[in-house]
């Protein structure tokens, strides 16, 4: 009997009792393959001595010290680290603890930048479809998983959701990616319109969609149609890259690889690779600015908000990625694995498309590749596929509800970026057996 409100109640869960490098232990001893960093977190993977270290003399120094009180060393440097990093004219930091508190703050912060500028008629916000942004209540709303948002309809803040960008299915056989790319700016720009470009606080999007699709990429020119769009309007762009950012893609910020600077951009999940819990908004000069000759003060703030300790594992994190000089093997070490998975799925009769960036992957199955159509989600194949991964020893993040929130499997990769070769043809061999397993059972 456990105390713990578990995921799914009536799931019985391994323990884990240790970690090292690639893989996690349970408690009978198993090791699995951790391919999917968790939920795309633990970029450097388990039981790195030298985050470790810098966390022991972070509390050999300090454990906490509210910042209503004062800052620290670990947020100061943390921040200018990331800054000295960032996408153009990023300039600030507001630390959180993870993924959907970086969402809030971040909607927040553009509704006060409006406020501050006496805009306060801005009260919209627009999101897509099919995306993933956390769960509390702000989050939740602007996220687009229908099925999630269903129950809680009635206390979300009023969002507005266009198409996301998923060229498998939705691109026309007679359009170019790029025409796609354009079809979806111009319905942003109808929906800006429809509410009024002056009554619009921002647009909020993951750079690459990651949970909900399964990996999917936006195609070449939309991300820059969309800034565009929203300059055009005085809109703010949030990028979410909570998922897809801090390396996963190959490059430190996803957006990197679209030509586009957001106004504010979500950090979280690889900041602190799993050693603690830290999520980061980073906000553009602009806002900052508004603020501070302003009312003086961001209204929002958390009791751990820039805790010392998770500040000192993810500067310990960031550091190391750049001093072993990790993103070049995400960039090698991704370009594997998706040769590998082409050549292990690329024929396979149930696996309609192999898409994504460095070491970020996504598989999604069909019941036909002809006419792309899904399993019958009653078969819950996604479930059925994490069982058979798990069975053999290797983690993967395997979905539902790819294709509209009800139909449609995926199977989401993340692994560490420290992988090798040897261990990218395991992974590849193994999911290939669990997916077959799956299937045929
Ligand atoms: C793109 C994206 N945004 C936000 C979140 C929420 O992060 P957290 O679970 O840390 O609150 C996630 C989590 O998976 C995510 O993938």
């Amino acid at each position: 009997m456990t105390h713990v409100l578990h995921r799914t109640i009536a799931h019985r869960y391994p323990t884990a009792v240790s970690g090292q490098g690639i893989f996690i232990r349970d408690e009978t001893g198993k090791d699995y393959i951790d391919a999917s960093g968790g939920a795309a977190v633990s970029c450097l993977g388990h039981s790195h001595p030298d985050i470790i270290g810098a966390m022991r003399a972070q509390l050999d120094k300090l454990e906490y010290a509210h910042t209503s009180f004062f800052t620290s060393q670990a947020a100061e440097e943390l921040a200018d680290d990331l800054v000295a990093h960032a996408p153009k004219g990023l300039g600030h930091a507001f630390f959180v603890s993870g993924g959907s508190e970086a969402i809030e703050a971040a909607l927040k912060l553009a509704r006060q930048y409006f406020v501050e500028r006496a805009e306060p008629q801005r009260r919209f916000l627009i999101a897509r479809r099919q995306s993933y942004h956390g769960v509390t209540l702000g989050a939740l709303a602007v996220g687009g998983r229908e099925w999630q948002r269903r129950p809680f309809a009635p206390l979300l803040i009023e969002t507005h959701h266009v198409s996301p960008v998923y060229e498998y299915r939705e691109r026309r056989a007679d359009e170019t990616s790029e025409a796609y790319g354009e079809r979806l700016a111009a319905e942003l720009n109808a929906k800006i319109e429809e509410l009024g470009g002056a009554n619009v606080i921002a647009f909020v999007a993951e750079t690459v969609v990651g949970a909900t699709m399964g990996v999917v990429p936006a195609v070449p020119g939309y991300f820059k149609r969309v800034r565009e769009m929203c300059d055009r309007h005085g809109i703010l762009l949030i990028l979410d890259e909570v998922m897809c950012g801090m390396g996963r893609t190959g490059t430190l910020h996803a957006c990197e690889q679209e030509g586009v600077s957001p106004d504010i951009l979500a950090i979280a999940k690889g900041l602190g690779g799993g050693y603690a819990p830290i999520g980061a908004t980073l906000m553009h000069d602009r806002i900052f600015k508004a603020i501070a000759d302003g009312s003086g003060a961001f209204q929002h703030s958390h009791t751990y908000t820039g805790h010392p300790l998770a500040c000192a594992a993810a500067l310990a994190v960031q550091r190391v990625i750049r001093r072993d000089d990790l993103l070049a093997n995400v960039r090698e070490q991704g370009a594997l694995l998706a040769r590998r998975l082409q050549e292990r799925f690329g024929n396979h009769p149930f696996v309609g498309n192999v898409r994504g960036r460095g070491l970020f992957q996504g598989l999604e199955i069909v019941a036909d590749r002809g006419t792309k159509e899904p399993f019958d989600p009653q078969r819950k194949l996604h479930a059925r596929i994490k069982r058979e991964a798990m069975a053999r020893g290797l983690m993967v993040y395997p979905m539902g509800g790819t294709v509209d929130g009800a139909r449609g499997d995926h199977v989401l990769l993340a692994p560490p970026f420290i992988i090798d070769s040897g261990a990218i043809d395991t992974i590849v061999e193994r999911l290939g057996e669990a997916i077959d397993a799956a299937i045929d059972g």
